[in-house]
């Protein structure tokens, strides 16, 4: 049979997922030391699915809610998006979705047509270039300022614009980079939007990972932007609730019905069950968020003591957020980041991410997570240090 025939051409021409191709990969090993796990590797806090038991017995978790999401939620979600991001909210500017995934999604299929051009900063997270791609959008990567911790080109990203461009499209804090997109620059990037008419969608899923002195901010909580932002959230970082698939976007209420166009068709509604749960995330204590922000701070430290450790091999930014860095091979064999990961795999069982797998600029590059235990960290680079010092 020629499949080939009977598949989009959009998705034929996509590359294979480098990251799910080593995922694969590393299930034939065993004693695999990870480091490339993007996901919380703490549990959800008990009293978190204790209310979603409580739910399931109550029977509200038996139907579809409206498909933005019961109102006690999308009221709690204004509450923290005014706390937190500074943005001034209603519910009806609210859409609970299944994980910020679908709530990009919507917000990619509500906005471009295809051959509209979508800048994207460079290495930016796969999803985002992918989503882009399924809408039949052009995601046109810009590269980051490496040096300066991979930060905005703002210039280049000026000169990227073109009449097909549509929206610009990033994630801060940043996968997979851990840059954390200053304020400053961040306005800057608002004027380039407001001068050019362009769209902007952000995906702040990390938003709660933040370290040293840096800040987050939201570009929406710039009054102007308001109109023309479509930000999108979650629960599966700040509260390690990676399998609930439950997370939330905000836009101008202009925007809402047509979002909700491309969120219906998607996922009808997000389950209502963990809708109860993010309601009590919401509402109850968020020690969870403090107590995992200094986990990954130490594991940041101590990743980065180990890295120092191998100057040689690795020269990497220190991440300013999230939970991931991503460290520039300087060994003769490291240009091809896809080869190199493979090596570390199949030589001492250490698994990583191809740089490659978020975009050009990304070569050369290999995403480390530090959401690991830090006895996993140390036994991933015993190992490394034991296998660069033979060779
Ligand atoms: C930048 C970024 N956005 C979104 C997600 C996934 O979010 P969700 O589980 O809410 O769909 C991830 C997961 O690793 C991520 O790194």
């Amino acid at each position: 049979m020629n499949y080939k025939t009977k598949m989009a051409k959009r998705v034929l021409e996509m590359e294979k997922s480098a990251i799910h191709e080593m995922t694969s990969l590393s299930k034939k090993y065993s004693d695999v030391a990870f480091l490339s796990w993007a996901k919380p590797s703490s549990g959800t806090p008990e009293f978190i699915k204790t209310a979603a038991v409580d739910a399931i017995n109550k029977g509200l978790a038996d139907g579809y809610s409206t498909s933005s999401g019961i109102l006690e939620l999308r009221e709690a979600i204004c509450d923290k998006l005014e706390s937190f991001n500074k943005i001034n909210a209603s519910p009806h500017e609210i859409i609970s979705t299944t994980g910020a995934i679908e709530g990009l999604a919507a917000a990619i299929f509500a906005t471009i047509d295809p051959g509209d051009e979508v800048i994207l900063p460079d290495p930016t997270y796969s999803t985002h270039i992918r989503q882009v791609l399924l809408a039949s959008g052009i995601p046109v990567l810009v590269p980051t300022l490496e040096n300066e911790g991979f930060s905005l080109d703002i210039d280049a990203i000026r000169d990227a614009i073109t009449p097909k461009t549509k929206a610009i499209l990033y994630c801060s804090p940043a996968n997979p980079t851990g840059a954390v997109f200053s304020e400053k620059q961040l306005r800057q990037l608002a004027d380039i939007a407001l001068e050019n008419n362009l769209v902007v969608i952000t995906d702040e899923a990390y938003e709660s990972f933040i370290f040293d002195d840096y800040k987050h901010f939201s570009i929406a909580s710039i009054d102007e932007m308001k109109p023309r932002t479509i930000s999108c959230f979650t629960f599966t970082k700040n509260y390690a609730m990676t399998g609930w698939r439950i997370g939330y976007l905000h836009a101008h209420e202009d925007l809402i019905p047509q979002i909700t166009k491309a969120h219906i068709p998607l996922t009808i509604c997000p389950p209502v069950i963990s809708q109860y749960a993010a309601l009590a995330a919401l509402r109850g204590s968020q020690d969870c968020i403090t107590k995992f922000n200094k986990i990954y701070l130490e594991a940041r430290n101590l990743m980065c003591d180990r890295l120092d450790e191998l100057s040689a091999v690795f020269d990497y930014q220190k991440p300013r957020g999230s939970y991931l860095m991503f460290p520039r091979i300087l060994t003769d064999d490291g240009q091809d980041s896809m080869v190199f990961c493979k090596k570390l795999l199949h030589n001492i069982q250490v698994s990583t991410t191809p740089g490659i797998a978020f975009g050009p600029s990304g070569e050369s590059h290999l995403r480390l997570s530090f959401c690991v235990p830090s006895e996993m960290i140390n036994d991933a680079f015993d190992r490394m240090d034991n296998y660069f010092s033979k060779k």
